[in-house]
């Protein structure tokens, strides 16, 4: 068991983080070099990240510990959790500069307390990373690995939207460590935090490559996905969304992400395929395979840009609305969404574009709207990116409108995907389009 705990980056990760661990007990030391995110942080906790389950880890009677250097943050502490970014550069791969300039401090710490640490870092690097630039860094410093520090590479596997149930539930805990010790002290801790946890103990470089392949074996499933759909679309008479579903009933497949539907996209997946492309090429490993999941990736949004072109040529549609620009619900991140990237390919076509999205707060060219009756009255068509919680169904819209439902939330057949209140959106939405058979068809014409 762990007493004392620090965590520094407070961002999408690591302020759940935080929380989550707090409710072990253990006094949590936070640190974010943002002094503007930490002060908004103890005013509202967390609300801007809209992640579901984080009110109640804040609300659990142990309260974060703010300190403004990593020198105090980290002066108590048994272990440290290091959750910053790791950006992509212009090759492809993460850059560990901000976690070196931690460890720079850190380091400093480490010398003039004689006090050894163990260092548990979180955020996605670039395999080979943890022996060949933290540990030498570190070394270089005039200290000695698992002796002046332990280091751990212990990534979680969480979707914005979701984080405190990735972080509450793992399917497994993923750990990369080279110390008896340090993987005994985190095991302990973990059997203390979790239920019978299945924790994975292995080398510094097969963790690291472990987190990479996971997201990529998720991106090769939406390519597969959207490369079904693409066959599917030559026949009027095959399902692409049947045809899915029933393959995925294979437990060697399985069902989850196995929809036909839009790109992948957000903050992890697109760069993660990059990272595992330049893995491979640094080792002279061949790899046609990140390329061809990023190909049909891209053929994938330039489908979405023909429906609009259609839209706009066949029907000469003048306006669009958009229910969602960000990439997902439940967060105000918009990295790589494809909605964001189908609003200007509109804007290009001199399209009126117009969205509700109750989570951005970030400003677009796009007119934002307030409701989804506003949204309605607007717009021609309207694309679900996605609908959540947080829709209101209860609106009086008088028109007709299109609803282009890429992800099918309205099929009778889509199943393992549940919707609070989707059964009084979806009466809605048989209400504005007549019949619930009509979306399925606009999607299959010209989806
Ligand atoms: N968000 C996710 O869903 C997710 C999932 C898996 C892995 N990750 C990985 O976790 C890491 C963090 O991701 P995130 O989404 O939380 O990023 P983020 O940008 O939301 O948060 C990072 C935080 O670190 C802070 N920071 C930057 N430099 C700092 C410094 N020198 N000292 C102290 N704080 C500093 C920033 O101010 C920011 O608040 C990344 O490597 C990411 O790839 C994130």
């Amino acid at each position: 068991m762990f007493r004392n705990i620090s965590v520094i980056g407070l961002g999408k990760l690591g302020y759940p983080m935080a929380q989550f661990l707090s409710s072990s007990g253990a006094k949590i030391s936070c640190y974010d070099k943002d002094e503007k995110l930490v002060d908004d942080l103890k005013k509202n906790h967390g609300e801007h990240l809209h992640e579901i389950g984080l009110n109640n880890l804040v609300n659990n009677n142990n309260d974060l510990i703010y300190h403004n250097n990593i020198r105090s943050c980290i002066s108590e502490a048994e272990i440290i959790y290091i959750t910053v970014p790791t950006p992509s550069k212009l090759d492809g791969s993460f850059s560990n500069e901000v976690i070196i300039e931690i460890l720079d401090e850190v380091a400093d710490v480490i010398i003039k307390n004689k006090k050894s640490y163990i260092i548990n870092i979180n955020s996605t690097v670039q395999p080979g990373s943890t022996e060949n630039e933290i540990i030498p860094f570190l070394e270089s410093k005039g200290l000695k690995t698992n002796d002046d520090f332990y280091l751990i590479y212990n990534p979680y596997f969480v979707a914005l939207g979701s984080v405190i149930r990735n972080l509450e539930e793992p399917d497994y805990l993923l750990v990369g460590s080279s110390s008896i010790y340090a993987a005994k002290k985190i095991t302990k801790f973990y059997n203390s935090l979790y239920k019978n946890p299945k924790i994975r103990l292995l080398k510094f470089k097969e963790a690291e490559l472990t987190k990479l392949l996971v997201n990529t074996y998720l991106t090769t499933k939406i390519s597969y996905s959207n490369f079904v759909k693409n066959i599917c679309k030559n026949f009027d008479d095959i399902s692409d969304l049947r045809v899915l579903e029933s393959v995925g009933l294979d437990a060697r497949i399985g069902t989850k992400f196995m929809l036909p539907g839009g790109p992948y996209s957000g903050p992890c997946l697109p760069r993660d395929n990059l990272s595992l492309k330049k893995f491979c090429s640094d080792n002279n490993i061949q790899n046609s395979f990140s390329d061809e999941v990023q190909k049909i990736n891209n053929e994938t949004i330039e489908s979405l840009y023909k429906v609009i072109s259609t839209l706009k040529n066949q029907y000469g549609i003048k306006s669009f609305g958009f229910l969602g620009l960000g990439y997902k619900s439940n967060t105000q991140c918009f990295e790589e969404s494809y909605s964001i990237k189908m609003m200007k390919f509109l804007e290009s076509l001199k399209i009126k574009v117009y969205y509700y999205d109750p989570y951005l707060t970030e400003k677009f060219s796009a007119t934002k709207v307030n409701s989804f009756e506003e949204l309605c009255l607007n717009s021609e068509i309207i694309f679900l990116s996605y609908i959540d919680q947080h829709f209101n169904p209860i609106v009086q819209v008088k028109h007709e409108k299109n609803i282009w439902d890429l992800w099918y939330h309205f099929s009778d057949s889509k199943f393992n995907r549940v919707f609070h209140k989707v059964s009084d959106f979806k009466k809605f939405v048989t209400k504005i389009s007549n019949k619930n058979q009509k979306i399925i068809q606009f999607n299959k014409k010209i989806g």
